[in-house]
């Protein structure tokens, strides 16, 4: 039996991963300091060993694969992009507490057959490049075998625009592997989409107002983010106005930086909500942007009471997004916040993503 680490663990996509790809497979020990994950992690796998802050680790128990999936947070374009060198003591340099844990292995003679790391697709850009090539050549002169690639969820089962690094290591230097092929995409948003949501997670009135208002804000017009069909009106009703009734109303009109400079949104599509005239693919049809620990910044176009309205995702629709099923869902979703949830699926991966790079991996 595979015998799993999970370091950085969250809610454990990466046990669920090898469970969806039908792995037998004992988790010996996660590292994980999030109370409310630790927490949602039992719930979902039942009880585990959590070595808690992965800095107070002195030695891990013999694993065949470790996961890594550390912080992003100084690496991610959302971020100030304050890198995760060595000494920077920034959230993402946590990783190389790996690299500290790797040598106590390796002194051991105990180093794991496997090592899986994701992050943000960030990681492997000009800016981090050479940062990341650094942490490939010392596991290769731990004996290791690199594979990396950046893998869209969208091509794996979910109507998510999600990009992720991963990077698999094999202790042996004439190992060979192959990241799982795309598939198409047989889903479309509206398919995760719970048919009936409490009014909250709907934009107010107050909020569509003051989306639409043309008040000048330093500079800034609101209003002029949400744009409806008609050029010559000056607000923003396509937002609330009913479908159907005009021949173009059922959409709404998103500013974006191209050229064009706006895109436009229908029932069944994710967009972004925020600063979108700075951004590109703030439409995303029939699917979502990237969760992200907030979903405060993304919206999905839908249809209320033949009205075409735009509402927040529900956590429930967010776990759906990162690949889990209801029966899981239903072990944690009435335990914790909203913003505690958010903040779960967002730091997480998406399951069907590892469940085929487990499948590739171990030949199944
Ligand atoms: C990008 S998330 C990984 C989520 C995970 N892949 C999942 O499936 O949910 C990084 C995780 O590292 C955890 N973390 C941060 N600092 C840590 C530390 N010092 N020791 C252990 N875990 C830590 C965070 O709480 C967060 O859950």
């Amino acid at each position: 039996m595979l015998k799993v680490i999970e370091l950085f663990a969250g809610v454990g996509a990466q046990t669920q991963g090898l469970k969806e790809a039908g792995i037998k497979h004992a988790v010996v020990a996660i590292s994980e300091i999030d109370k409310y994950a630790s927490r949602a992690y039992e719930l979902l796998h039942g009880k585990v060993n959590n070595l808690g802050d992965i800095t107070k680790i002195k030695k891990l128990p013999q694993a065949d694969l470790w996961t890594y999936s550390f912080p992003c947070t100084d690496i991610s374009l959302a971020g100030k992009q304050r890198g995760f060198s060595k000494d920077s003591n920034t959230q993402s340099s946590l990783l190389w507490e790996v690299e500290r844990l790797l040598d106590v292995a390796s002194e051991h003679h105990e180093l794991p057959k496997y090592l899986l790391m994701e992050n943000v697709k960030a990681l492997v850009n000009k800016k981090f490049k050479s940062e990341f090539e650094l942490w490939c050549l010392y596991l290769e002169e731990l004996g290791y075998k690199n594979f990396y690639q950046v893998l869209n969820a969208k091509n794996y089962g979910v109507p998510q625009n999600r990009e992720r690094v991963f990077l698999i290591s094999i202790k042996d230097k004439d190992a060979k592997y192959q990241f799982p092929e795309k598939q198409p995409l047989n889903t479309k948003l509206l398919d995760y989409l719970e048919p009936v949501v409490d009014e909250k997670y709907f934009l107010s009135i107050k909020r569509i107002e003051n989306f639409s208002s043309l008040e000048n804000r330093n500079g800034w017009i609101r209003g002029e983010r949400f744009k409806p069909h008609n050029e010559k009106s000056p607000y923003a009703y396509t937002i609330c106005t009913t479908s159907g009734n005009r021949a173009t109303d059922n959409f709404i009109i998103v500013p974006e930086n191209t050229k064009a400079g706006y895109r436009l949104a229908e029932v069944g599509d994710g967009i972004y909500t925020n600063r979108t005239s700075k951004k590109r693919g703030v439409v995303q049809k029939s699917a979502i942007p990237t969760l992200k620990t907030s979903v405060a910044d993304l919206a999905v176009v839908v249809e209320k009471d033949d009205l075409i309205s735009i509402r927040r995702l529900t956590p429930r629709e967010c776990f759906r997004l990162m690949g889990w099923q209801d029966d899981k869902i239903d072990l944690i979703i009435n335990d914790f916040s909203d913003t505690q949830m958010y903040k779960m699926t967002g730091n997480s991966i998406v399951v069907h993503v590892l469940a085929g790079i487990f499948k590739a991996l171990f030949e199944i």
